[in-house]
């Protein structure tokens, strides 16, 4: 194992996490851990020489610090169930589950069903800052992309506080959307942005479907942004609300629409005319159907503006991220790869909006993949530049 570690304030903790995230030099089995005003990160072995690339605040390297990760420690969840469970049963066992704040979320195989109070004993265990347990009862669905969930143990309250990008965000579990397994990709977004800021100074950013806050909230943080956020969830708005205040930022610099995103971009009166015509930036995270709201984005864009469109494909390129290449290319690499009969809708977003990318002269900046969405497809965000 790893022995590496580094120190910075705590003041500079978010950004280096990010900072180190991003490079991939972050040590999954090892926990960071706070010492005074300084946190200690615990990076790969040998990872001097990019780290004084990376890194942008002071930091100094110590070795052996940083603990082996907690969670390791306590074994996984199929290791404390197996005396509990029929063999048959054991690989019936989620491997994963989604933490958010003090509740967990899984999806049990109703075989498990009998065995529900196990589960969530053992999750406890692991986990014993929780306050709920819920099981998923279906996939998300809907405009509000949310999920009908029961409880399986402790408060059937379905709010909780969640850490992230350095803010505090309060979630509804069951009445929005807030996926904790996309933690690095907002930190990716928000962190691109962030440095486009560096060159131009300050910057007008959109959120076309923000949910409860997650890339705009931390990205209002930063002086320099002026924020747009737009969601059609009363709730969502609600809580964005709330996120905003919970991490002290100015609220004259976030101004949020409950409205749909089309018509939010038809409107170019919002905000006593406050609202810019063209943004530096505007964030399409709906995969499903984003590609349908690149046309509507175009009057609001300039020369310059990046579009962070998140799509769902089939896997079309091995690895992490891609560079940018000409929509018609990876339009006909996806439809090479699609099957024959495939009817899911789901598997020509992608393709569409390559489309309409390639009508509305966009360019491709850079192809990140995000994470996986079905057997064989993925989530990617496509960083495009108008
Ligand atoms: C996949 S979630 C993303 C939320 C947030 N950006 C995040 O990363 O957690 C999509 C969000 O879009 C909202 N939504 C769906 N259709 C919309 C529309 N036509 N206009 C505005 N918001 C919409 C949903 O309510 C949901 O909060």
């Amino acid at each position: 194992m790893a022995s590496a570690c580094i120190k910075v304030n705590k003041r500079d903790a978010q950004d280096a996490k990010n900072a180190l995230i991003k490079a991939g030099l972050l040590d999954p089995d090892r926990d960071p851990m706070h010492d005074g005003d300084s946190v200690l990160f615990p990076v790969q072995d040998g990872a001097d020489a990019t780290l004084k690339k990376i890194m942008r605040c002071p930091f100094n390297t110590i070795d052996g610090a940083c603990p082996a990760s907690q969670k390791k420690r306590r074994g996984n969840l199929a290791d404390l169930l197996a005396r509990e469970l029929p063999g048959e049963l054991a690989q019936c066992v989620p491997r994963a589950f989604n933490i958010i704040g003090t509740i967990a979320i899984l999806d049990i195989d109703d075989q498990l069903a009998p065995f529900k109070e196990a589960i969530a004993r053992a999750i406890r265990e692991i986990h014993p800052h929780l306050t709920s347990v819920f099981s998923k009862q279906s996939e998300r669905a809907g405009d509000f992309r949310t999920s009908r969930l029961d409880l399986l143990w402790g408060s059937d309250d379905p709010v909780t506080r969640h850490v992230e990008s350095g803010c505090r965000f309060l979630v509804d579990v069951r009445e929005a959307f807030f996926d904790p397994r996309l933690v690095h990709e907002h930190a990716r977004a928000i962190e691109s942005i962030r440095a486009a800021c560096d060159g131009t100074g300050t910057s007008n950013v959109a959120d076309l479907f923000c949910g409860v806050g997650p890339f705009i909230v931390p990205l209002a943080k930063d002086p320099r942004i002026s924020a747009w956020a737009v969601d059609l969830n009363p709730r969502a708005i609600e809580l964005l609300g709330e996120n905003i205040k919970e991490n002290h930022i100015d609220v004259t610099r976030v101004h949020s629409h409950l409205m749909d995103a089309r018509t939010f971009l038809e409107r170019f009166d919002l905000d006593g005319g406050a609202c810019p015509r063209e943004f530096d930036a505007i964030i399409l995270n709906l995969p499903r159907s984003a590609h349908e709201y690149l046309g509507a984005c175009k009057p609001r864009t300039k020369v310059g503006t990046t579009l962070f469109w998140y799509t769902i494909a089939r896997e079309f390129f091995e690895g992490k991220e891609a560079p940018g290449d000409d929509p018609a290319a990876i339009q006909e690499r996806l439809r090479g790869l699609s099957v024959h009969g495939d009817a899911n809708p789901v598997s020509e977003a992608c393709v569409k909006g390559l489309g309409a990318v390639k009508a509305l002269g966009f360019s491709i900046a850079r192809i990140t993949r995000v994470k996986p969405f079905s057997p064989y497809r993925y989530t990617y965000c496509f960083e495009l530049v108008a």
